[in-house]
């Protein structure tokens, strides 16, 4: 298939029998993804998603970024979790590294920034002195329209708005991305005029990036959400020829993550050779975490950027808890590369290496990382994309989408609830005193 998943370094953890005798599992979580008599399956939108969108709307996403483009220097994105990671994920891979300190003509597009992702008010009140003398728009995106970070960066950023541009003109550019008829951003959205754009009922959060939650930012970005999209349907092609784990790569993933797990390797980390990729590894652990942990079990998920954290969490790695396995996702063909410069004198000891490309050192030394982790017994399997560019980045989210929902039915949880996010929630509504909760705020009062 296009990307190439290599388990071979699997070998002395895992036995070939291993991998027949979980087949049974695979295919019968393979029927209940497909039936949708599976748990969750209010929530498979994804699946077809690639081949099966809303066509018309995908126009007014190129047209709105358009838009933005024109008039914008900024497009201030709100959003967080499934309405935040995959954009900054796929933005932060297909953008040049330092595009956020190019100009405005140098970027070609309009800067991504993002808020509401947090609670900071460090972070929200220094954007809004950065984006307060510049052009810009906002796209708020909540699927729910009440999720409370997003909800205050709104706040303030139409504010900000209709402080710069007046009423009408704010209205102009504000983006709302939500439901098709509640919440709190919807009923903004009809009473203001903002351009609207669905989250659909059938796609959760961190199931989201191809719909409108990840398009329009990733488009006003200036990338071409078209081959994202043909990316994701190649990899959707592909992955539905076979559910048999030697044919299915992404069912072969999901597969031996779970062996591994059942032996006692209850992390996994999503490593990276790049640091553009350090937000795949953010989205990714929302997919894996939200989906998976559940019901007291499911796989712990990490992401360390190689080889930076090889200097710092990579003794642990090598030589700490043995309940570890790594996913490492790697990039072929590198976007730019450069040479080594030679010296005559050689006070470095790099004159082995001078005139070899920097890439050529990166592959090797993940090479050589692989065959050290492996011999100190933490299991390796191998994700690479052919290129940094949005087709292999749409077959890419597809591919660990698909093994996600798998994996989630393989372990007996419904990956597709996240009942866990709720608690912090209402400990925080009870403490800020929200109506309705006056119980839980003397509660928790009392416990503090
Ligand atoms: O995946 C999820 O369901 C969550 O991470 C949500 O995306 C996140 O909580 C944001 O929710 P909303 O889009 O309703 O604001």
């Amino acid at each position: 298939t296009y990307i190439k998943f290599d388990r071979s370094k699997l070998t002395p953890f895992i036995a070939e029998n291993e991998l027949n005798e979980i087949q049974w599992q695979v295919t019968a979580a393979d029927e209940l993804l497909r039936s949708g008599k599976g748990a969750g399956a209010d929530y498979l939108g994804w699946i077809d998603l690639p081949e099966d969108y809303d066509k018309e709307e995908f126009a007014r996403i190129q047209a709105a970024a358009e838009k933005i483009a024109s008039n914008s220097e900024i497009l201030v994105v709100l959003g967080i979790g499934g309405s935040y990671l995959g954009a900054r994920a796929a933005n932060d891979f297909l953008n040049t590294t330092f595009s956020n300190y190019q100009t405005r003509e140098e970027r070609k597009a309009p800067l991504v920034m993002y808020a509401g992702n947090s609670i900071s008010s460090n972070y929200l009140a220094d954007l809004v002195d950065f984006v307060a003398d510049k052009d810009f728009s906002v796209n708020v995106i909540s699927k729910s329209g009440t999720t409370t970070e997003p909800a205050i960066a709104f706040r303030v950023f139409e504010e900000l708005l209709v402080k710069k541009y007046g009423r009408d003109g704010a209205n102009a550019r504000i983006y709302a991305t939500t439901d098709k008829e509640k919440g709190a951003v919807k009923v903004g959205a009809d009473a203001n005029g903002w351009e609207t754009f669905v989250v659909p009922d059938s796609v959760g959060g961190r199931f989201s990036v191809l719909t409108p939650v990840g398009l329009l930012p990733i488009a006003a970005a200036g990338h071409d959400i078209k081959k994202l999209m043909e990316g994701a349907n190649q990899a959707r092609k592909d992955y539905s020829v076979s559910a048999d784990v030697r044919e299915n790569d992404a069912y072969a993933y999901a597969a031996l993550r779970n062996i591994l797990y059942r032996k006692g390797k209850f992390s996994e980390i999503l490593v990276n050779y790049e640091p553009t990729l350090q937000y795949f590894g953010e989205w990714w652990k929302q997919l894996a975490g939200e989906s998976e942990g559940k019901d007291q079990k499911g796989i712990y998920p990490n992401s360390a950027n190689f080889s930076t954290d090889l200097h710092s969490i990579g003794q642990s790695i090598q030589d700490g808890s043995r309940n570890l396995f790594e996913t490492v996702v790697r990039v072929d063909k590198p976007r730019k590369n450069i040479t080594i410069p030679s010296l005559d004198a050689d006070l470095d000891g790099l004159a082995y290496i001078q005139g070899k490309d920097v890439d050529f050192v990166n592959k090797k030394a993940s090479d050589g990382v692989l065959l050290a982790h492996t011999d100190g017994n933490v299991p390796n399997m191998i994700v690479t994309l052919p290129a940094q560019d949005e087709f292999s980045l749409g077959y890419a989210i597809y591919f660990f989408e698909l093994a996600i929902g798998i994996s989630g039915y393989l372990n007996g949880i419904n990956p597709f609830n996240q009942p866990g996010v709720e608690s912090y929630k209402a400990n925080m509504f009870g403490l800020l005193g929200k109506p309705g909760y006056e119980e839980l705020t003397k509660e928790l009062e009392a416990r503090l």
